[in-house]
């Protein structure tokens, strides 16, 4: 295996998008590209994520990107894994440039869904869970989570103030994120006075729908003498599944994809948790936050919520968690999440991150979930 490393990243500003998830995808792939130093026709193939084009009417956008990029002639493949789908295809991207296929591969991922409303859009992604057994019976995606919000809730005591706490800090980081779908502030009051979603789901612990689009370029370190920019090192490309309905899972206090996929990444990169200075995890809903910390192992079991409101995951905190305001508050156009988590490690640690900067920051870690986690994938990156 080759070492190999992210050496360009682009996103656009996630909520609406005027332009369709094929042209946004168009766009930052070549702003990903530009950023890297490289030139479009250097690219040896392209993995697009794109969960939903079908709402747009439009499936195999690969082609139609690579055209737009001045590149038909390179190979690609759309890759859907749910709200996981662009770590997925950055790991397709890793087993290929760091197993000598290429040299340069481009990983976009593009959603639009804006044009549907609140309900056209549940029904889609409710498709994402299993169909006959979920979602047909009435299952969404805030139902589902709010059921292990319950379980957790029951099992620890928490109070409403743990999970507003991951909210609140996250809208914090998202309002000094020029990427973030909501770019304001909110408080403990406005959190407690949100309306009732799914109890003990609030407005404020869900993720909104979110169109846009991210990207970036990974690359065999061989083949970049001179990187224009810091590039990441991937220390661990790592991706794990589990039983996909929660009906048939031993145990809700937490996802077994996830944990599986964490303890794969620190195996490959030679790393615990303790080597983590920050990470971008899955928070499509507030309680996903809180189990992604205790799945990875970075809190125990019962302890990330209450820790969240110790203000142990801020900027500033022990383990500083989602500075991009994660998906709660930057957004969560599905198939553009995973990309963009890296985006946000790539801004960090090229000194472009502003008043959201986690200082000193060595290694980072990202955690994208696909629907209830019959999917994960956890990603390891360090400086050179
Ligand atoms: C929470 C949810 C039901 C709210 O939808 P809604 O009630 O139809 O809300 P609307 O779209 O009508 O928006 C009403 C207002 O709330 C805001 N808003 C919507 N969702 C929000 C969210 N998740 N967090 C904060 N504010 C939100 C809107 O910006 C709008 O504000 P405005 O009046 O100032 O313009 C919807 O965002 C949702 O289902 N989110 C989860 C998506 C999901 O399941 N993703 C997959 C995860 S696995």
């Amino acid at each position: 295996m080759r070492e190999t490393w992210v050496i360009g990243a682009a996103s656009n500003r996630f909520g609406k998008m005027k332009e369709s998830g094929r042209e946004a995808a168009t766009e930052v792939g070549l702003a990903a590209i530009e950023s890297a130093g490289i030139e479009p026709r250097q690219i040896g193939h392209t993995f697009v994520a794109n969960a939903f084009g079908v709402a747009e009417h439009q499936a195999h956008v690969g082609p139609l990107i690579n055209t737009g990029l001045g590149i038909p002639e390179v190979p690609s493949v759309t890759i859907e894994s749910a709200c996981s789908s662009s770590s997925a295809a950055l790991h397709e991207a890793y087993v290929h440039v760091a197993g000598g296929f290429c040299d340069f591969a481009l990983v976009v991922g593009a959603e639009k869904l804006s044009h549907l409303d609140t309900l056209a859009a549940t029904s889609y992604f409710a498709i994402g869970a299993d169909y006959p057994f979920e979602a047909k019976n009435g299952a969404t995606f805030p139902g589902l989570y709010a059921t292990l919000a319950n379980v957790y809730q029951h099992t620890y005591r928490t109070t409403p103030e743990m999970f507003g706490s991951i909210a609140v800090k996250n809208h914090a980081n998202a309002a000094l994120n020029p990427h973030a779908h909501f770019q304001k502030a909110i408080t403990m009051e406005t959190y407690l006075g949100s309306p009732m979603i799914a109890s003990p789901l609030r407005l404020y612990d869900c993720c909104p729908f979110s169109d846009g689009a991210a990207a970036v370029v990974v690359a065999a370190k061989e083949a970049v003498p001179h990187p224009v920019r810091e590039p990441l090192v991937v220390r661990a490309s790592a991706r794990a599944g589990s039983i996909a309905d929660m009906h048939d899972r031993p145990d809700l206090l937490g996802l077994p994809a996830a944990r599986a996929a964490g303890a794969a990444a620190f195996r490959q990169a030679k790393m615990g948790p303790e080597d983590i200075d920050f990470a971008e995890v899955h928070d499509c809903f507030t309680i996903a936050e809180a189990l992604a910390l205790e799945d990875l192992g970075i809190f125990p079991k019962g302890a990330a919520a209450r820790a969240s409101l110790d203000g142990a995951t801020a900027r500033d905190g022990k383990f500083p968690v989602n500075p991009s305001g994660g998906l709660k508050a930057k957004g969560h156009p599905v198939s553009a999440t995973g990309a963009s988590q890296v985006v946000e490690i790539f801004e960090q640690f090229n000194g472009l991150a502003g008043g959201r900067s986690v200082p000193h920051a060595e290694v980072a870690l990202a955690h994208n979930v696909g629907a209830t986690g019959g999917s994960c994938s956890v990603h390891i990156f360090s400086r050179r």
